[in-house]
């Protein structure tokens, strides 16, 4: 998509580098992501508005640490160090770093010196908790610099040159911790920068359709819609663009959760009548899913299985060229890494292998989009909270849920003892305060008293995590009133149930689905 205006985010490696552009996104104004390691005259034409220059693991000191290429200081633009940022742009000046032995972690108190534009009109200024995490610190300010900032144990936390239009900053403004950080960042884009806040959902959704209908011409596109939030605005947006030239496939594998099929698919068709297939493929995923116990056959299983059941759709639409896939900005950000890549905890979690199949051209509408505008795009499209606000689900389904091998028995108690759950949430108005909230099938059964028989019967678990982004999440701490009522109900009312225990564990050391 053509923007604009553009702000480009250098990333040296920051845990919060995404954040950077979250933040700069969220004041309007639209910014994207290239690693440290990008060829600069790939950069230039971008023709940016302005560089930010992140933070990162690394000390300027260190050997084979990502240098900041010259050529970005060459060409006027205003530039913002953060951290790593501000101490690449001293080294590569002529300033001093200096290496410390201690890391600084955590907040500290920032006071701002003198006027500079960075925190003109700043609320407390000269008191502001700002968060931090450094080793090294800029010793001497580069030629043309002054100090914009010091803290307790540092003497330069924020540096100028006005004139060349250069600042940096020691601590992290794009952090909820930073206080006025979003002003601080806000006064960069609009002060120093001159930019204009253009970048709203509104305009993203009208440009979009206008792409999309360019890109697709009279073509015919094809989309799997998992019920999911991305794919569904996905498949919204498209059918702005192309109308009943969008072919929607859904495949139902039999592992859905209870009325999933019928609300997902009864909306879409009520509300913006969009052109929806139902595959019932349910025999054909739980044949395959016979006698298997391991969680990686599982979920091997359930993705070709997908993929040869949506190909095999896709192909009986004659004429179909394109394949339409709701991929998220986050998915297509080059990561920099200088620790090496990371294990392999679960096989991809999305369908993978697809376009490579079917030889197909991809739309992906969202390619640009963070999450949190995802949802606003919903909004502005008209689609109702429950849609907006879904808690995520895996591709697998209940099949990840149910701990051994997966039966329609099985699934069908799993089934109900969920349903309690999603409604139990819902009811006390936890539903949208947690990231997820389902209940897991055990592959063991406990002996129980009903009456005055005994019961040798199933065990439910609960898992009900608060999370952001799912990297990370621990268990949500629920009123106990609510855990009790979950427990009494699918007791009471699940049949071959008998006892309801709750993960009390957090990610990591475990993960949020239990396989
Ligand atoms: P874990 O269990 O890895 O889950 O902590 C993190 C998030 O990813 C979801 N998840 C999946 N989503 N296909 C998906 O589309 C999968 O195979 C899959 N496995 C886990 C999980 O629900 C949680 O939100």
């Amino acid at each position: 998509m053509q923007h604009e205006e553009k702000v480009i985010i250098i990333d040296f490696g920051s845990q919060v580098t995404q954040l950077i552009a979250r933040r700069i996104r969220e004041a309007g104004v639209y910014s994207e992501i290239h690693p440290c390691t990008s060829d600069p005259a790939a950069i230039k034409a971008l023709n940016p508005k302005a560089l930010v220059l992140s933070g990162g693991p690394s000390s300027v000191h260190d050997v084979g640490a990502p240098p900041l290429p010259k050529e970005y200081l060459t060409w006027g633009l205003p530039i913002l160090g953060i951290c790593y940022g501000m101490q690449i742009l001293a080294h590569t000046l002529d300033g001093e770093v200096t290496r410390s032995q201690d890391r600084e972690y955590g907040r500290a108190e920032f006071e701002a010196v003198g006027a500079s534009p960075l925190f003109d009109g700043v609320p407390g200024k000269e008191n502001l908790t700002v968060w931090m995490s450094h080793g090294d610190h800029v010793g001497k300010l580069p030629t043309g610099f002054s100090r914009m900032g010091k803290t307790g144990s540092l003497e330069n936390a924020a540096m100028c040159d006005p004139v060349r239009k250069i600042y940096a900053v020691q601590f992290h403004p794009e952090v909820a911790h930073t206080d006025q950080g979003e002003r601080i960042l806000a006064n960069f884009l609009f002060k120093v920068a001159g930019c204009r806040p253009n970048w709203t959902m509104a305009s993203f959704v009208d440009s979009s359709i206008k792409i999309m209908s360019d890109q697709v011409g009279e073509g015919k596109v094809v989309l799997g819609l998992s019920g999911g939030i991305d794919s569904t605005v996905a498949a919204v947006l498209l059918h702005r663009a192309i109308g009943k030239r969008l072919y929607c496939i859904f495949v139902d594998n039999g592992l859905l959760r209870m009325g999933e099929r019928e609300e997902v698919i009864g909306f879409l068709e009520e509300h913006f009548e969009l052109n929806v297939k139902c595959v019932d493929a349910r025999r054909e995923f739980l044949d395959k899913l016979k006698g298997v116990e391991d969680p990686e056959q599982k979920r091997k299983i359930i993705g070709y299985t997908f993929i040869e059941v949506f190909d095999r759709e896709a192909k009986a639409i004659e004429g179909v060229e394109y394949l339409a896939q709701g991929t998220l900005y986050p998915d297509v950000i080059e990561s920099v890494s200088f620790k090496g890549p990371s294990a392999v905890i679960k096989s991809h979690h999305n369908v993978g292998g697809l376009p490579e199949k079917m030889n197909l051209k991809l739309v992906e509408p969202l390619r640009e989009l963070f999450k949190d505008e995802v949802r606003k795009v919903a909004y502005e499209l008209g689609m109702p909270e429950n849609i907006i606000w879904r808690q995520p689900f895996p591709g697998p389904g209940l099949a990840i849920r149910i701990l051994g091998e997966v039966t329609d028995a099985r699934l069908e108690i799993l089934r109900q003892a969920d349903r309690i759950v999603q409604h139990e949430l819902v009811a006390s108005d936890w539903y949208r305060k947690v990231w997820q909230g389902f209940a897991v099938l055990l592959p063991l059964k406990t002996v129980g008293v009903m009456g005055d028989d005994r019961t040798y019967e199933h065990v439910i678990a609960l898992r009900i995590v608060d999370s952001l982004d799912a990297m990370t999440a621990d268990w949500s701490r629920l009123p106990t009133e609510i855990l009790a009522r979950m427990s009494n109900r699918i007791i009471n009312e699940v049949k071959g149930v008998n006892r309801v225990v709750l993960d009390i564990s957090s990610k990591p050391p475990s993960t949020i689905e239990w396989e």
